[in-house]
């Protein structure tokens, strides 16, 4: 059998990486690592812990008593061995987790981690600088895009049938200013590695972006003549 592949995707918010990170990652029998997931679940408890985000050792203090995991049997992300899933991807979570998620210690901590459970091959993981920090020398790198006003739309739906309250101008914001603030903050911004392979899925189904995807995986395995 071919040797293990380490898999980068990355991209803008709420633009299918996990949806199709998920699936590859069944098809292959690889792990599947949501980065943002561990960066959500990090903010929650920052947030529970009512520390000050400009406070260095008191975000530093928290940070060392917390424990991020996944369950093996559904990955649903543990905070200090508790399944936090549901309390993660409300937009209370969603409109502090940038902010968060620019501070360098976190950074350190989140990508030492995600090196460690990475290192083996066979994973795929998704969030914003898995190609240019993480994993930079990853065998496949996606660049998942798509039109703002789709991403708006599906994460739109996707909160209503998860039954949170939200209005769709509540999301548009969200996910610009996350937008904006991923992109430019000094510690490891959101860019398109140099390697990367652009994937836009305005106009694919999930389905047909699931199959975009296995193809290129399929391509890097067949040896260049
Ligand atoms: O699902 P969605 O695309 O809305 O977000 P996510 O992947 O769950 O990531 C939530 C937030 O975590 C992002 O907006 C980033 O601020 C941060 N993040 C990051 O900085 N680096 C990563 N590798 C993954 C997420
Ligand atoms: O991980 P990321 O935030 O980039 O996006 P996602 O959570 O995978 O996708 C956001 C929502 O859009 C999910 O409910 C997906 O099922 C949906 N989606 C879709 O309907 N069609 C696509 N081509 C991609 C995603």
């Amino acid at each position: 059998s071919p040797p293990p592949l380490t898999i980068a995707i990355d991209g803008y918010s709420a633009c299918g990486k996990s949806t199709l990170a998920r699936a590859l990652a069944r098809r292959l029998g690889y792990s599947y690592i949501d980065t943002g997931a561990m960066y959500r679940a990090v903010t929650l408890q920052l947030q529970r812990s009512g520390v000050d985000l400009d406070d260095e050792s008191a975000v530093a203090s928290t940070l060392s008593e917390t424990t991020i995991g996944f369950r093996p049997t559904d990955n649903h992300v543990l905070l200090n061995g508790v399944d936090v899933e549901d309390q993660i991807r409300g937009l209370n979570v969603s409109n502090m987790v940038s902010q968060v998620a620019a501070l360098s210690q976190v950074r350190r901590a989140m990508v030492d981690q995600q090196r460690r459970m990475g290192a083996d091959g066979g994973v795929i993981l998704d969030g914003r600088d898995i190609g240019t920090v993480v994993f930079p020398d990853a065998d496949l790198k996606l660049f998942v895009t798509a039109d703002i006003e789709t991403r708006i739309d599906r994460r739109l739906s996707e909160l209503l049938s998860n039954g949170q309250e939200v209005r769709r101008e509540e999301v548009a914001a969200n996910l610009k200013e996350r937008d904006h603030i991923d992109s430019s903050r000094a510690d490891s911004p959101l860019r398109m590695a140099d390697d990367a392979i652009l994937l836009d899925n305005t106009h694919l189904n999930l389905e047909q972006l699931v199959e975009r995807g296995a193809e290129l995986v399929a391509q890097i395995r067949t040896p260049k003549r």
